[in-house]
């Protein structure tokens, strides 16, 4: 079905592609992370000459506000029939077909529309499905190279829709394994692989970094080292997990430890249901700290009040529950000297989450621990168990290969001395 749906949207492809005196490069492209410091949220400045756009890892398409006067798409295409599928759930806008009230503009009987989605506020709307320019940089995955100007399908949005988001962003990219997602966009119209790597930076440090398209990723260090070596190599990858409601990625997550002691959870409670697709530990830049169900959220926290129990208290600073002396922490090569958290993954595979990823300073003498606990009413059937925020993603590497349906990462960076903020966006040659 990809081959299939890879030719479709060439033959549809929104611009022809590239501009006529340019060679299609077969190059990755580059665009540098930045976050927003009041809503945590990330955004990229891929929008031709527009405002940023925000990262949505688990998005299924792009989408932002459009001129009065815009494109449409007829609804009998094929990417209209692309479009309508994977509807959000608890969305009552479908996508599709849509009588043409604007008969004026194009003459079309029917245009396409989709129903773009704010992750960040559940809010979801309608609008046109339109050809969005996009532009960046192709890179050698070491330099920025030359610029390449081509363009996607995204939907248009009301402005209504860009509530919580930073302000002056014009609207989200979706990166989830979807037809219609930048990565899988970008494959087929710039003819590059269906792989994507993202390295997201803490706050006040340098932009971070995402290549659409391949490896490698170099960042600077002494010697500068390439991040993401070996991975789409890799013969016997681990395997992001499918949940057939939405794009998402999800994660297999077996256990967790805190300073090497599993935490008492019961059985099978990060299983992702095949069929439901309820559970699972879903990745999402859109929610800015990692979010768990109670079941799991109460027996870490105590665990992790248990191994630090030595650490003098801060009164707690919303909307965290627990939180420490800045002053009492020691600070180690991944932050703040605390309890170690490790997610266990399946495969034998583990991620560390150290002091800069389980505590988040909230003032100058204040650091909490940086998780929170599902509400009940978020708990709904489809809802993940587990939502994987962006700030635990900070200074790693996370690489998803959409063939393979392979993820992977590198991290905590700081432990091989380097970090997201370092990509080098001066010119090379190419
Ligand atoms: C879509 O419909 C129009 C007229 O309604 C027709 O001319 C066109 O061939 C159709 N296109 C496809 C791809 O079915
Ligand atoms: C239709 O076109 C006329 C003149 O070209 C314009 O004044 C009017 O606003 C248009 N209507 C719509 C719905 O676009
Ligand atoms: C390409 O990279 C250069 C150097 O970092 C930057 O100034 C320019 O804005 C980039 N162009 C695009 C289209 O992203
Ligand atoms: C920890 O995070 C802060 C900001 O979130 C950053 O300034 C600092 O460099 C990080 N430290 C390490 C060791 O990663």
């Amino acid at each position: 079905m990809s081959l299939l749906l890879f030719s479709l949207l060439l033959l549809a492809s929104p611009q022809g592609t590239l501009a006529a005196d340019q060679q299609p490069p077969a190059k990755p492209i580059l665009t540098p992370i930045f976050k927003d410091p009041s809503t945590s949220l990330y955004t990229i400045p891929i929008k031709d000459g527009a405002a940023p756009l925000v990262l949505d890892l688990a998005g299924p398409l792009l989408w932002s506000t459009c001129a009065p006067a815009h494109r449409t798409i007829p609804c009998n295409s094929s990417v209209c029939r692309v479009a309508g599928r994977n509807p959000q759930a608890g969305c009552a806008c479908t996508s599709g077909g849509q009588p043409n009230t604007n008969t004026n503009s194009t003459g079309r009987r029917c245009t396409c529309t989709a129903c773009p989605y704010n992750l960040a506020t559940g809010q979801c709307g309608r609008g046109d499905v339109t050809a969005v320019p996009l532009s960046a940089n192709a890179t050698d995955g070491r330099n920025p190279l030359f610029p390449v100007s081509f363009s996607a399908f995204g939907s248009c949005a009301p402005d209504a829709l860009l509530a919580s988001l930073p302000s002056g962003a014009a609207g989200v990219a979706g990166l989830s394994r979807l037809p219609l997602s930048l990565p899988s966009q970008v494959a087929s119209v710039l003819r590059v692989a269906k792989r994507f790597a993202l390295c997201v930076p803490t706050s006040g440090a340098r932009s971070g970094a995402a290549i659409f398209g391949g490896g490698p990723f170099q960042l600077l260090a002494a010697p500068p080292v390439d991040v993401a070596e070996g991975f789409f190599e890799d013969p016997h990858p681990f395997h992001f997990l499918k949940n057939p409601r939405n794009g998402a990625y999800y994660v297999r997550v077996t256990g967790i430890e805190v300073n090497n002691e599993r935490v008492p959870l019961p059985p099978g409670i990060f299983d992702l249901h095949a069929r439901s697709g309820t559970g699972g530990v879903m990745l999402s830049t859109m929610t800015p700290y990692t979010t768990l169900r109670s079941e799991i959220y109460r027996p870490l926290r105590r665990a992790f009040d248990a191994a630090t129990s030595g650490i003098p208290r801060a009164a707690p600073v919303e909307p965290f529950e627990m939180c420490y002396q800045v002053s009492a922490l020691s600070s180690t090569r991944l932050g703040f000297g605390v309890a170690n958290i490790v997610l266990l993954l399946d495969g034998g595979g583990s991620w560390l989450l150290a002091g800069n990823a389980s505590l988040v300073q909230v003032n100058d003498r204040t650091v909490c621990f940086a998780f929170l606990e599902m509400g009940s009413a978020t708990v709904v059937p489809g809802s993940p168990a587990v939502i994987f925020g962006g700030f635990q993603m900070e200074d790693h590497l996370l690489l998803f290969d959409l063939e393979k349906e392979a993820f992977g990462f590198r991290g905590p960076l700081p432990g091989i001395r380097t970090h997201c903020g370092n990509f080098d966006f001066s010119m090379g040659s190419s």
